[in-house]
């Protein structure tokens, strides 16, 4: 992917002072005599940037050159600019310091962040001009360009951006070349990021502490854009929230350390603007100070993230359910900003493995993801450590992590299951070598052979049957290691098969683990314990284990006590051995603990807490409480395969072939589902009427069709069942 990469005759250039926060314009101009019939530019960053030429925006790539492991990979991107070209050019390239010197992330002091944020900001680019007579000519990045300050005297990717409008540079000065690997630069590999959807201001009121709040109604990721009438110096200050207190004020101390701020100087007159070199995640603004009486005409709120294409459906007869619908989208959108992140406003919006891990198969049937997790599981390669050990985050900017099951396992997990969605072998291919590193990692680091014991994980992340204060739920972690152990093993087998590599260590080595795994854990004692051991086909008794977690969840009022380790699998294995309804009563449920919880307390986005705003109204803390944080929003899966009953036939990926298996919940009047796959938009729709169950699929591909307990092998076509 991403094509072959260039030879870069041009030299790293940067501001020949040191000017603290304020970010550089650099300029290059230049005369075409000739008539052109191609002019390409190709340009990169160590920080992201704007570029201009001619008082044209260059592209609409937001925040290029986008977030990969820097110190081996380093996306330039190429720009088409035959069009912007005039006979006198001028090219300007602002600079920010975007995640390459951003202080991430927010609680971590460590010499590699100081490193970090101490490092050079700088540019890379060529322009290669190809005229009409059929010479060239090529201008490139060196000490013939010219730097100056720009307006925009601040930008961070925590802390927002600061624009003076009034400012005009006056000052140029000669750049300086600096030495900077060119052997780390690869084509743009990724989705660009751009500016999607536009979400109209609801509504501009005053709280009751008295403040000026503006509403968008849906929480987004992305920047706002503000038209104001208003004199030179006039102030503009704006911060963001996404939920409003208790008692219906502003509130932001959840983003920690995080400022997500902006500051603008106005010019006279009229005049529009959004930051352009950094993101928030928001669904309200407070005005601190703004010009005159706002009105919500005056905002568009502008979402943005990588271009990834929409390829999912979900409707239901619940306005509830379609609201967590929608909210699992948004989370989506506002977490896919080239990197996977867990959430983005606060001051980590880093790529958690483990959320994304959790995360990737809703991913994939939401939008077409292909290209976006290609492009992030080679940067998790790349910042894999030499032992074979997968840091938390990716790209790697947190220091001194180990390795934590059911995190560092998204080595095997997403590479596999964008194969099974899209059916390309490449990214398995790309990523074996790594998958097996990782499973060695395990295999050399274990204090117990055949298990995975001894090592620092994350547990059952947020478990609802955590210990009080304690973030982890109360299922072993040995136990959750060892089954991570086993599943890992074994989707490197499956994926060494399908690419033809010899797995025969790893088939005796997963033939040890599950025996090792069920001498060593006859029994199982939370929820999320009965799911690993069903889900990853440990159990020595699956529908035994299957009834015995439906019979705990019964006892527990019908509630689910997991967290990030189980919650992604409880459907699943509630459905697959009979207890579809114990399913859709989990996903139906509105009370706490449930999905529905907090779609009635009006999320737009999903929630890191079942109970991020509790009962009585209250947060449930103001250090661990994003309300953007897709990785629950992971249910979605379970409706596509299950209650739609779309599934990808393992041995024919990318839907090829399908298995349609609906199965009706009596909660819900009607359901229907539909994923645009590589070979069509396959969907299933059911409906309760009278009585009798009425199913319509439509399949662009042969499919097994199973209503109730009736297969049918269908060729492609529409099809309608009674049952
Ligand atoms: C993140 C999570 C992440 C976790 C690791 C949190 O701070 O927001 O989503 O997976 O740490 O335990």
């Amino acid at each position: 992917m991403g094509g072959r990469t260039m030879e870069f005759q041009a030299k790293w250039i940067r501001t020949s002072e040191d000017i603290g926060g304020v970010c550089p314009v650099f300029r290059k101009g230049w005369k075409t005599e000739k008539k052109v019939e191609r002019a390409t530019l190709y340009l990169t960053a160590l920080g992201v940037y704007e570029a201009h030429l001619n008082g044209k925006r260059v592209g609409n790539y937001v925040l290029a050159p986008g977030w990969t492991a820097y110190d081996k990979r380093l996306q330039y991107q190429e720009y088409d600019i035959t069009d912007l070209v005039g006979k006198k050019n001028e090219l300007t390239v602002t600079l920010g310091k975007g995640w390459f010197r951003s202080p991430m992330p927010g609680w971590q002091d460590t010499s590699d962040k100081l490193q970090r944020m101490g490092r050079p900001g700088g540019i890379l680019g060529e322009v290669h001009i190809v005229y009409m007579d059929g010479s060239e000519e090529v201008i490139v990045t060196d000490q013939s360009w010219i730097w100056g300050e720009s307006r925009i005297r601040f930008s961070e990717i925590y802390d927002g951006e600061f624009c003076d409008d009034t400012f005009v540079t006056k000052e140029w000065n000669t750049v300086k070349e600096f030495e900077w690997s060119k052997e780390i630069l690869i084509p743009q590999e990724g989705e660009e990021i751009r500016e999607q959807e536009v979400v109209t201001a609801k509504s501009v009121f005053r709280t009751p502490a008295g403040e000026m709040v503006v509403d968008f109604g849906q929480e987004i990721t992305g920047y706002v854009e503000f038209t104001v009438d208003a004199h030179a110096g006039d102030r503009i200050h704006i911060l963001h929230g996404e939920v409003l207190d208790a008692e219906g004020n502003f509130y932001n101390a959840n983003y920690r350390s995080a400022k997500a701020e902006i500051n603008y100087i106005c010019s006279e007159g009229t005049q529009t603007w959004h930051p352009a070199l950094t993101f928030f995640g928001f669904r309200y603004l407070l005005l601190d100070e703004f010009p005159g009486e706002a009105t919500p005409e005056q905002f568009r709120g502008i979402a943005v993230y990588s271009n990834i294409r929409k390829t999912g459906e979900i409707r239901t007869s619940d306005p509830a359910l379609n609201q967590l619908i929608s909210n699992i989208f948004w989370g989506q959108r506002g977490n896919f900003l080239d990197v996977p992140t867990d959430c983005p406003q606060r001051d980590e919006r880093l790529g958690w493995t483990g959320d994304a891990q959790v995360f990737t198969k809703t991913a994939s049937y939401n939008f077409d993801v292909e290209r976006f997790f290609t492009k992030w599981l080679h940067d998790l390669a790349a910042d894999q450590m030499e032992n074979g050990a997968v840091g938390h985050v990716v790209p790697d900017y947190l220091v001194g992590g180990n390795a934590s099951a059911a995190w560092a396992d998204a080595a095997t997990i997403c590479p596999w299951q964008i194969y099974q969605t899209y059916g390309n072998p490449q990214i398995l291919k790309d990523q074996f070598a790594s998958m097996k590193k990782w499973v060695d990692y395990v295999t050399n680091h274990t204090t117990t052979p055949y298990l995975w014991t001894g090592g620092e994980h994350f547990g059952d992340w947020l478990g609802l049957d955590a210990p009080q204060g304690s973030y982890k739920g109360s299922s072993r972690e040995d136990f959750i290691a060892s089954a991570f152990y086993a599943h890992s093993t074994e989707l490197v087998i499956k994926a060494g098969r399908v690419i033809g590599e010899d797995v025969k260590t790893y088939e005796a080595l997963h033939e040890k683990i599950v025996e090792t795994f069920r001498n060593t854990y006859p029994e199982y004692g939370t929820q999320t314990e009965h799911i690993l051991a069903v889900q990853f086909g440990l159990a020595e008794d699956c529908q035994k284990t299957a009834d015995a977690l439906a019979q705990m969840i019964r006892n527990d009022g019908c509630q689910m006590r997991t967290g990030f380790v189980g919650t992604p699998y409880i459907l699943h294995v509630l459905s697959n051995y009979g207890y579809t309804d114990l399913a859709y009563t989990l996903l139906c449920r509105k009370e706490y603990p449930s999905w529905l919880y907090a779609v009635g307390k009006g999320a737009t986005t999903i929630w890191e807490h079942w109970d991020g705003i509790m009962e009585n109204g209250e947060f449930w803390s103001t250090d661990m409480n994003s309300f953007n944080h897709y990785a629950y929003g992971s249910v979605a899966d379970w409706i596509y395969e299950q209650a739609a009953g779309i599934r990808v036939v393992e041995e024919h990926p990318g839907f090829e072939k399908a298995w349609i298996q609906p199965k009706p919940g009596d909660q819900l009047e009607w359901l229907g589902a539909s994923i645009e796959t590589r070979h069509g938009k396959i969907s299933s729709r059911w409906t309760h009427t009278d009585g009798a169950i009425r199913y319509e699929i439509v399949t662009p591909v042969p499919a097994q069709i199973v209503i109730g307990k009736k297969e049918y092998a269908v060729g492609p076509g529409s099809y309608i069942f009674w049952e």
